[in-house]
């Protein structure tokens, strides 16, 4: 596990960043494993900001993204699709059919969870981005005596409903399910990008990379990967020896 710790979100949204740019300059038909959520903003700014100046192109990438609610139409402001175009999809040149999200209006769960994770099948993921939730959630794993392997519909817990309470008018419109990939579907890109700001995730960051492998913290199940590449604001890394 190779981790760095940043004295400023610049220069960890700038590093991030990079990785993805470097990757597709590379491999123009590299397959992105994106994210949504507070952490991945200014990643994304930052990956605009170099296409906008002609530093990359994703005219050949494809991108999948984790998770989507349940219930949420892509049109709504609080999809995951709809934060996806807004941050970053409207203003880079991917085509609109390689981005793939879960489709939460799917009327078999289990049907799109099939579809989905055949195409994480067909097209494995480079890059895997990961935010961390406060309880150790990866994707919307949330922890829990069994984790599933492969993409899923899964029901929210409180807290991280009322994390998520920000997004939305009321804690009565944060929906109750989500599908997400699966902690084996995770573990199976090639590369896991971890990132991490915040005092208030600083112990879930020492449990989740040094305590035991657990699944009441999914992101321990990160320890068992051979490529993990984790990025700390100083505040998410201070209780890290
Ligand atoms: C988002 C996702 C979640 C978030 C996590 C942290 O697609 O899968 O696991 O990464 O809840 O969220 P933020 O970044 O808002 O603190």
């Amino acid at each position: 596990m190779e981790m760095i710790v940043f004295q400023t979100q610049e220069e960890l949204d700038t590093y991030a960043a990079q990785l993805f740019i470097n990757l597709v300059n590379e491999k123009p038909n590299a397959v992105l494993g994106l994210a949504t959520g507070s952490t991945p903003i200014g990643i994304y700014d930052k990956i605009v900001e170099s296409h906008k100046n002609d530093k990359v192109s994703f005219k050949d990438a494809t991108s999948f993204n984790l998770d989507e609610y349940v219930g949420i139409a892509p049109e709504n402001e609080q999809s995951y699709a709809h934060y996806m175009n807004k941050h970053l999809f409207s203003h880079i040149d991917m085509p609109a059919q390689n981005a793939h999200l879960p489709n939460g209006m799917a009327a078999d769960m289990h049907e799109e969870s099939a579809r989905y994770d055949a195409m994480l099948e067909a097209q494995p993921v480079d890059i895997q981005l990961l935010g961390l939730g406060h309880n150790g959630h990866i994707g919307f794993n949330e922890p829990d005596v069994h984790l599933s392997g492969g993409t899923h519909a899964v029901k929210l817990k409180a807290e991280t409903r009322e994390a998520n309470a920000r997004f939305f008018a009321s804690m009565d419109e944060v929906p109750e399910y989500a599908i997400t990939m699966g902690v084996g579907s995770i573990l199976k890109a090639n590369t896991l990008l971890l990132v991490v700001r915040g005092a208030d995730k600083a112990q879930i960051v020492k449990e989740a990379l040094t305590g035991p492998i657990t699944t009441s913290v999914p992101a321990s199940l990160l320890q068992t990967h051979a490529r993990v590449i984790v990025l700390l604001d100083r505040e998410a890394g201070r209780m890290l020896a």
